[in-house]
């Protein structure tokens, strides 16, 4: 019997008449489009501690894979690694399985087997376990949320894990107020009707307004009726804190084992006061996680990996000296190119202004990072004794693994 009731009938439809994200499956012949979670260098990071063989036979799920983003992304990167890989699809919205089909139809991908249902029967549908399971963006539509998780937790293998994006609270500062607006105001009309409704308020908010305070929030000020759509007037969405995800992740028994980017969820990330860093020592992962987002105050989305709780203290991979560095999506001379004579990267999270500090050692270091050696080769070829490698190499991981540049894999 059908999990998913009537209720999600109003979810549904949007997504039938506004497929997300817009995709043209014709522009799979220019480009693959990567992101997080889900890109299969993280995945073997923070859920495998970087141990897993993907030729070997891997599954994963996408649920709630909307237009193909996630299943195209890992299906074509599982192809590039071998025979193991399958990846099995989900939505609800027949019109966004469409379009994912015709994209891995014209990547030639035969590695997806695509479902259309919800993701609350996915017991029934396609049965685990699943090594892997990517949940982007779709939880916080659910009426409840944690039905949801727990139905994917229901069929995910013992030793697998899954990779989630949840909308971020803070950072959508001014949406809900707006949203509620739009219901107020809204008489009934339909989808076309409540877009020139929502262009309306935005043109007519007063400068006191919190949506148009936040200047994270730009997906209205495109030309594209779906992202309005999508960020004003979804049928059901809610926006999570830390302390919330935490709460929901313990309620099946899974535990994070890591927020992209890292650096973003630590709090010494902003701040400078050295008895205040020194206060930030004592707490937990989840607790410097819940303050780095209260200090920052921007973080529109949260995207983070998680395992069986009994499993968390060992799924993470670590820089021991058997790991190989891992370069993410680039070669490690263009990186090594961008470092030269640098000692610290400056980035830019939101307004946020930070410095991320690197060793004098960062561009040669990354130069021979080219996702076969081990670091202790490296250290070897630098000819650098112990002490000053170590020291050196966890600057620069610190800084790069804390943007997601850099990954490690562990020779299985
Ligand atoms: C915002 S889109 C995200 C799509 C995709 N995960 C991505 O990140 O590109 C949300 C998707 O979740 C789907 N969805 C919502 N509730 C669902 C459910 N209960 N079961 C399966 N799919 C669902 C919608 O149809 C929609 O395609």
């Amino acid at each position: 019997m059908s999990r998913s009731g009537d209720r999600d009938a109003v979810v549904r439809d949007q997504y039938e008449t506004y497929p997300y994200p817009p995709r043209d499956p014709a522009d799979e012949r220019k480009r693959l489009i990567t992101g997080s979670p889900s890109h299969i260098d993280e995945i073997n990071h923070y859920v495998f501690a970087g141990k897993r063989d993907f030729s070997a036979p891997f599954r994963a799920l996408v649920a709630g894979g909307g237009t193909g983003d996630g299943a195209i992304m890992l299906a074509q990167q599982l192809a590039d690694r071998g025979r193991g890989g399958q990846v099995v699809y989900i939505d609800m919205s027949e019109s966004a399985c469409r379009i994912a089909r015709e994209r891995a139809r014209i990547r030639g991908l035969g590695n997806i087997v695509f479902h259309r249902g919800s993701l609350l029967d996915i017991a029934d549908i396609a049965p685990g376990p699943y090594d892997y399971i990517d949940c982007c963006g779709v939880l916080h539509h659910l009426e409840d949320p944690a039905a949801g998780l727990a139905a994917l937790r229901a069929v995910m293998a013992e030793d697998g894990g899954m990779g989630i994006m949840l909308y971020g609270a803070l950072g959508r500062t001014g949406v809900y107020p707006l949203q509620e607006s739009l219901r107020l105001l809204g008489g009934g009309e339909g989808a076309r009707g409540r877009i020139e409704l929502a262009r309306r308020l935005l043109d007519d908010l007063p400068r006191s307004n919190w949506f148009r305070r936040n200047p994270l929030l730009g997906d209205h000020l495109l030309d594209d009726d779906a992202a309005l759509y999508d960020l004003l007037l979804h049928s059901r969405d809610r926006a999570y804190r830390v302390g919330e995800i935490d709460d929901l992740v313990r309620s099946c028994d899974l535990a994070v084992t890591g927020f992209i980017e890292p650096i973003r969820y630590e709090p010494e990330t902003y701040l400078d006061d050295e008895a205040l860093i020194r206060r930030c020592r004592d707490l937990s992962f989840m607790e410097r996680a819940a303050l780095a987002e209260n200090l920052c105050g921007t973080l529109k989305t949260h995207v983070f990996y998680l395992v069986a709780a009994g499993r968390a203290a060992t799924a993470r991979a670590c820089p021991a000296a058997e790991a190989i560095p891992v370069i993410k999506d680039q070669s490690c001379g263009a990186l090594a190119r961008a470092l030269a004579g640098r000692r610290e990267l400056k980035a830019d999270f939101d307004g946020a202004a930070v410095l991320l500090e690197l060793p004098e050692q960062a561009a040669d270091i990354v130069a021979l990072c080219d996702g076969s050696r081990d670091l202790a080769t490296i250290r070897g070829m630098l000819g650098m004794d112990e002490e000053a490698f170590g020291a050196a190499f966890a600057t620069l991981y610190r800084s790069l693994n804390g943007i997601n540049l850099m990954l490690l894999r562990h020779p299985a």
